[in-house]
């Protein structure tokens, strides 16, 4: 439906601004999933097809969307998930994201391979974030790491479990992402980067330098572009770890300690046998395993596994406030938001962040108070219409 079009209302929205600011193979990076992106899409509409149910006639006068989680008080049950190069899609992505979650008083969680280090998101401001972990075959660099995020202040681990080795992303292969390209192919991703996107350029490209993996450049010094970087991170991603891992990691970080990335009811429960203080369901937006359930699809198995084993958390394919009811009323207390927060970020910085998360925030009370609830913990299966 035509409209003027001049502000940004939905999550769509935001994706069409970040498509217009970002150089092709960054957009396509950041929106792609893996290999036929079947995953990816159920993601999103195996959300939409849950129905709300419409419960009139309560007092919704008074509507509170916070929830408590690993002793912190959240203005909505949204985190922003882990990114990486999120510092490549808008001017030092992560310390703008930090912010923005700040104001709002929702978790961050910084990547492992995010373009800001640990030190330069903690300058912010003195609220803790949550540090995302890939197991490296390096595990000296693995303590260091920890033991970097500890003296930040960071509380709360995200070790990350779907990612024994990397699924591969089409658009990346056709966008020269992941291989050489011929001399047509550089001059064609030249045009589109600086002719096309001059103002990425100058923003991002070069006021956003250096490009660098923030959190792990001095374990590759050589390294000054962010394909160096992917090769190493490619080399040290350690496909052997297993559950007995966790024994290890739980001996070395004594925060609160969330595994991410299991989306079976078998994996959910080896997580809390392990020690997980709380799993997040999810497929990695579909950038792994394409073909495998929707995150959505699976919670409920997984809820039904844990009980109240450990805090259940949901990413992937989550859109809008609606959403979000959706995943609390199948069992999660929260949810993660991946690609929603970076097209807010990469159209309209911290700014177009915030007002994102108000638009999602606003989508939730309303929805509350359609739906009869007046609190989060009133959320409940009764919610959906089936
Ligand atoms: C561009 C991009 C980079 C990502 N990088 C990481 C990462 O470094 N670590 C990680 O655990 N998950 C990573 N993820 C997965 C997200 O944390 C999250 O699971 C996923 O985006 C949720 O799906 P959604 O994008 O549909 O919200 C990445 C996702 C995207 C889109």
């Amino acid at each position: 439906m035509p409209t003027l079009n001049l502000a940004p209302a939905s999550t769509e929205d935001y994706r069409l601004l970040a498509e217009k600011r970002l150089p092709r193979f960054i957009f396509d990076y950041l929106d792609g999933g893996a290999y036929q992106e079947r995953t990816l899409v159920s993601n999103v509409t195996d959300f939409e097809g849950l129905q709300l149910k419409q419960q009139v006639m309560r007092d919704v006068s008074q509507l509170t969307t916070t929830t408590n989680l690993f002793g912190q008080e959240w203005s909505m049950p949204v985190a922003l998930a882990p990114v990486g190069l999120a510092g490549m899609m808008a001017r030092r992505g992560e310390t703008q994201a930090k912010k923005a979650a700040d104001q709002f008083g929702i978790p961050y969680c910084l990547s492992t391979v995010g373009i800001c280090s640990l030190e330069e998101v903690a300058a912010v401001s003195g609220i803790p974030f949550w540090f995302q972990l890939y197991m490296l075959k390096d595990r000296g660099a693995v303590e260091e790491l920890l033991q970097r995020a500890k003296s930040v202040g960071v509380k709360t681990l995200v070790f990350t479990v779907d990612l024994a080795v990397v699924g591969a992303r089409y658009r990346d292969v056709r966008n020269g992402m992941s291989g050489q390209l011929d001399t047509y192919g550089k001059l064609r991703a030249a045009i589109d980067t600086y002719l096309a996107h001059p103002r990425w350029v100058m923003d991002v490209g070069l006021q956003g330098r250096p490009h660098t993996f923030g959190n792990l450049t001095e374990y590759v010094p050589k390294a000054t572009t962010p394909a160096d970087f992917a090769a190493w991170i490619g080399a040290q991603l350690d496909a052997s770890v297993t559950w007995k891992d966790i024994e290890w990691l739980r001996s070395i970080w004594d925060g609160n300690l969330i595994i991410k990335g299991v989306l079976s009811p078998e994996d959910a429960i080896a997580a809390a046998d392990a020690g997980a203080d709380a799993v997040i369901v999810s497929n990695h937006g579909g950038r792994q395993l394409d073909g495998v359930s929707s995150s959505i699809a699976m919670l409920p198995r997984v809820v039904d596994a844990l009980g109240d084993r450990t805090e259940i958390l949901v990413d992937g394919g989550v859109r809008s406030g609606q959403d979000v009811i959706k995943a609390l009323a199948l069992g999660a207390k929260g949810t993660l938001i991946g690609r929603p927060w970076v097209y807010a970020v990469a159209a309209q910085g911290q700014v177009g962040l915030e007002n994102f998360l108000g638009t999602m925030a606003g989508e939730m009370r309303v929805s509350m108070a359609l739906t009869g609830v007046t609190e989060v913990g009133e959320i409940s299966s009764a919610l959906l219409d089936r």
